[in-house]
Order: structure tokens, then sequence, then C-alpha cells
């Protein structure tokens, strides 16, 4: 059974990841409304993942006969005035949180939950590349996002991520039901 400190603090991160949901979601949509739909796309995947994430915590947390307890969502800011300034708020996000998994892991040990660490750690290596990948689309947006062809460019390349593997958006993940 999950203690109730770990359980209130993972409860806790699923508000976290699905607010991330909400932020990704709303910066996909100021890209769409400036016509960079290859940044809006890039964010989209982004906001699916952060399902991912949030449902990771969930099932954790259930699996090991707790309970989840949905909490409010909020959402800060919901306009922007430059792709760059969205990038830089995505790295700042991401920051954010990891900080937050780090504060997860930190309560995690001091329990002794062991049955939480290796979870945990999918998480602490996830957030290496969640800040690498904003980090770096910021900078290129800083240097080659300065002029409106290299912004377009930039878009262009953003525009060819995928749906991780076993989304419901992945095409190769969906499997026909036998007889249809
Ligand atoms: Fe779930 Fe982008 O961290």
């Amino acid at each position: 059974m999950i203690n109730e400190k770990v359980r209130n603090i993972m409860n806790e991160q699923i508000k976290h990841e699905l607010e991330s949901y909400y932020v990704y979601l709303s910066m996909a949509a100021w890209f769409h409304s400036q016509d960079l739909d290859g940044m809006g796309h890039w964010m989209r995947v982004q906001a699916h993942e952060e399902t991912i994430h949030a449902m990771k915590f969930f099932d954790h947390i259930t699996d090991r006969d707790g309970t989840v307890g949905l909490l409010d969502l909020k959402q800060e800011k919901t306009a922007w005035t430059s792709a760059e300034e969205i990038w830089k708020d995505a790295y700042a996000h991401e920051q954010f949180i990891t900080s937050k998994i780090h504060a997860i892991m930190t309560v995690v040990r001091k329990e002794g939950d062991f049955s939480a660490e290796p979870m945990l750690n999918w998480f602490v290596n996830e957030q290496i590349e969640e800040e690498l990948n904003t980090q770096k689309i910021w900078k290129q947006c800083q240097t080659m996002g300065k002029t409106k062809e290299g912004l377009f460019m930039l878009d262009r390349e953003l525009a060819a991520r995928i749906f991780p593997a076993g989304s419901p958006f992945d095409p190769l993940a969906y499997q026909q039901p036998a007889g249809v």
C-alpha cells in the first residue's frame, strides 16, 4: 500500500502534469493562430505526452491501493507576443516540473518508499530530455528565428515530431478489432 505522504505529493503531481497539458495546448493554439502550424503540432504532441505523464502517477497510486483525488487546474497565461517568448516559457515550465519531480524523490527517499523509486527515476531522466528539447528550440528561436524566413524554416522542422509509440494518435498503435 502506498504511503500517505507519497500519495499526496504524487496526487499533486497529477495536477501539475495536467496543467502542463493545458499550458502546451494553449501554446499550440497561439502558434496555430500565427500560422506557425509546425510549432503548433509540436506543442500538441507535447501536450499529449503530458497526459501520459499524469496517467503514470495515476496508475502508480491506483496500483498500490491508493485513491486519486483530482484537484482543480490553474491556467496562468494564454497569450504571448512572440514565438521566442513561448519557447522561453516552455523551458521555464519544464524547469519548474523538474523541481517538482525532485521534491517527490526527496519525500520518497525520506519515507523509504523503495517501490516508488524506479518509476520516479523514469521521470528524473525524462526531465533531462524535457528541459533539453525546450531549451534547444528556445536557443534556435533566438538565432535563426530572428528572421521571418528562419522562423518558418524552424517551424517546418518542428512539424516532423511524431506522437509517442502507444499513443492513441499513433496509427501504428491502433489494432483493428478482428472481423471488422
Ligand atoms: Fe511532464 Fe513536460 O513534464
